[in-house]
């Protein structure tokens, strides 16, 4: 076989196989057999570029990434559907659709499961996937094409015969499965990374990623509800639809159902209320069509939704269960979040064993006690709510609830900011931030230590090897090589991202220890006026107040910080690790910059940090925006509206090579 043909035939049968595994169920070859296949195709594709095409399935990987979604206008506007909350409402619905057809014509129904995710369309074009496009308003939309070519079950070409022009366009709910979104969302936790809310924000967010090679890796998978083809090959009804739309090797979810009149439908709908749990999807319940087209066409529809079809929801399941024991976690910012632990059970599709009580405002509002039976709900979320407290089932043996005076981790006292509902831990030493408190020491504007992201420093607090910034510097390659995704290399750089590290300037070191109030301005003044951090540590209230940002109350928040036995103790092992903890003093003589205001715009050759800090460090300041008062602009290319403000106003603007000869005047 020559290479053409042997591409040809890897195509189809891959294809085949995808067809057989995501829409089947029923592999026919192993994982292994199935990547080989892949294989030998992508190297054939290697060595005859010429060959590649559109629809083949190596293009499933993502390509490029793209800088913005194009628009594209949909050729019959996507239309959402009425709501319907009871059973009622869909008698109703039923007398309407009777009404508005010939008094002899009985109209049967569709029913499908109303999948909870995002609505596509898929443009073909002689039986290959040309354009694939999000909802939008419901007359435009965004191409998605490059992400949606990624879905495992979208088939870039159609099964069957189609002339080279043939436009065939479907849509349906692209979603995420429920076993798929809680296996990302424990990666993210073990990552250290916020938590998605529910699988169809994720499979939003997934559609709107801007390359496609990350969303080739997010689990996304599509059921197709609707078809549009040449008049000569559309089907007289919905089912038929549903039909041709299998045919094809497009998924159609499995449960839809025809019923022949109301009654039928109503006992369908009751018998899924409970079932739709089961489901490795979320539903949120049940779209119900007129099965015949001519029936359709003859009820037509309003400029929003159709007269033929309806949306039954049903209402989000809450279950009754007891609450075990109340505890209160500590978060990374110090907030204290009382959760309740409660006896499991199943609700829509998941076992719920805990439930977040939000703050302390809720506990008393709740009255919510241990021992209490209470309702729970899960309404889109994952954490799931607790409604209400069942207070007639109430024995009297329960243990009303006491909102901790201190923080349950450190023991620290706790407060709550006026105005504000959340009670805060205030040590900034506690141990439930640590990890928070370690990527602030590391990040740019600190002590600027490159490759510490959250999984790197998640991996050295859960495995013990670090327990404050003392000990980032008796980190050895050996050890990080022993992590997780930790190459020799990677470990290499952090390493001497660490070591570098040593020399910060003093201003990053005071900013990167994370003082309650303290930000880059205060670190720098605060460096600028004392020249060691053993003078500030040893500083009181009223010295430190005579530099130009602190008042009161950050001076207060400075001396409580160096006074805990935890900074002495950290400030020490940094001593001991050779970290940089002086400078020179600034505030004597004459800067080139004193009283000086800039305002930096456009591109230029360094980050804006480090020309801020220059600018700085000669006395000057940095602020946002021009005004009268502003003495430069300093300007990079492609400037707008500033660089226009400055010359409306007079400010004098100057280029990178102009600063440079200010801060270093010879
Ligand atoms: S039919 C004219 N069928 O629910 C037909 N929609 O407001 C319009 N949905 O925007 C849609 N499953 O995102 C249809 N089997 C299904 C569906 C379904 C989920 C979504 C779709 C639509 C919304 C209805």
């Amino acid at each position: 076989m020559d290479a053409k043909n042997e591409i040809k035939h890897l195509r189809s049968e891959i294809a085949r196989h995808d067809r057989l595994y995501y829409l089947q169920a029923s592999p026919e070859i192993s994982d292994f057999e199935y990547d080989a296949l892949f294989a030998r195709l992508k190297r054939l594709e290697a060595e005859h570029p010429e060959l590649v095409t559109p629809d083949s399935p190596t293009q499933k990987v993502g390509g490029a990434p793209v800088d913005g979604f194009a628009q594209v206008e949909h050729a019959v506007p996507m239309l959402s559907l009425d709501n319907s909350y009871s059973i009622e409402d869909v008698r109703e619905f039923d007398a309407r659709v009777r009404k508005s057809l010939p008094a002899q014509e009985s109209p049967s129904y569709v029913a499908e499961l109303k999948i909870d995710g995002v609505s596509v369309s898929l443009a073909y074009r002689g039986g290959v996937l040309w354009r694939a496009a999000t909802r939008g308003d419901g007359a435009v939309g965004d191409d998605i094409t490059e992400n949606v070519k990624t879905i495992k079950s979208v088939p870039l070409r159609l099964k069957g015969q189609f002339d080279p022009g043939e436009e065939i366009e479907v849509r349906g709910e692209v979603y995420i499965p429920r076993s798929d979104f809680e296996k990302m969302n424990e990666e993210r936790e073990a990552a250290g990374e916020q938590l998605l809310a529910n699988p169809r924000n994720a499979t939003a967010g997934s559609l709107k990623l801007l390359d496609p090679k990350m969303a080739a890796k997010r689990p996304l998978s599509v059921f197709i509800y609707w078809l549009r083809a040449a008049e000569n090959k559309m089907p007289d009804s919905h089912s038929g639809c549903l039909d041709m739309i299998r045919e094809m090797g497009l998924p159609v979810e499995p449960n839809a159902e025809v019923l022949r009149d109301v009654d039928a439908l109503v006992a369908h709908l009751e018998k899924w209320e409970d079932r739709r749990s089961e489901l490795d999807y979320e539903t949120d319940g049940m779209v119900i069509k007129v099965n015949s087209m001519a029936h359709q066409r003859a009820l037509g529809g309003t400029s929003r939704h159709p007269r033929f079809a309806i949306a039954f929801k049903y209402p989000p399941e809450q279950k009754e269960t007891a609450v075990v024991s109340i505890e209160v976690q500590v978060g990374r910012t110090g907030k204290l979040t009382p959760v309740a632990n409660l006896e499991p059970v199943r609700l829509s599709g998941t076992i719920v064993k805990r439930a977040t009580l939000h703050n302390r405002d809720e506990v008393e509002r709740l009255d919510i006690r241990e021992g209490d039976r209470v309702l729970v709900r899960k309404a889109g979320e994952i954490i799931p709510q607790i409604v209400a407290v069942v207070k007639e089932k109430r024995t009297g043996a329960e243990k009303p609830f006491a909102f901790p005076e201190q923080c349950p981790v450190c023991g620290s006292e706790t407060s709550r900011q006026e105005g504000e509902v959340d009670v805060r831990c205030v040590n900034p030493f506690c141990d439930a931030q640590l990890r928070e408190r370690l990527a602030h020491f590391c990040s740019r504007q600190a002590m600027d230590i490159e490759n510490a992201g959250p999984s790197l420093i998640n991996q050295l607090v859960d495995r013990g090897l670090v327990h404050d910034f003392g000990d980032l510097y008796a980190l050895t390659r050996e050890k990080l090589e022993s992590l997780d995704r930790m190459a020799e290399k990677s470990a290499a750089n952090v390493i001497e991202a660490i070591d570098r590290s040593r020399k910060a300037p003093l201003d990053r070191l005071i900013f990167g220890l994370g003082i309650p109030m303290v930000g880059t301005r205060t670190a720098k003044q605060l460096a600028d006026e004392f020249g060691s951090l053993d003078a500030i540590a040893s500083a009181d209230a009223e010295r430190l107040t005579q530099v130009t940002d602190v008042g009161p109350r950050v001076a207060a928040s400075v001396k409580e910080y160096f006074e805990r036995d935890a900074a002495k103790n950290v400030v020490e092992k940094l001593r001991g690790a050779g970290v940089n903890m002086t400078q020179e003093r600034r505030s004597e003589g004459p800067r080139p910059l004193d009283g000086l205001s800039f305002v930096i715009t456009g591109a230029l050759s360094r980050p804006r940090d480090e020309i801020k800090r220059d600018i700085e460090n000669a006395g000057g300041k940095v602020v946002s925006s021009v005004s009268k008062n502003t003495n430069f602009l300093v300007c990079g290319e492609d400037a707008g509206s500033k660089l226009e403000k400055a010359n409306k106003l007079g400010v004098p603007v100057i280029d990178e090579a102009a600063l440079a000869r200010m801060l270093s005047p010879s």
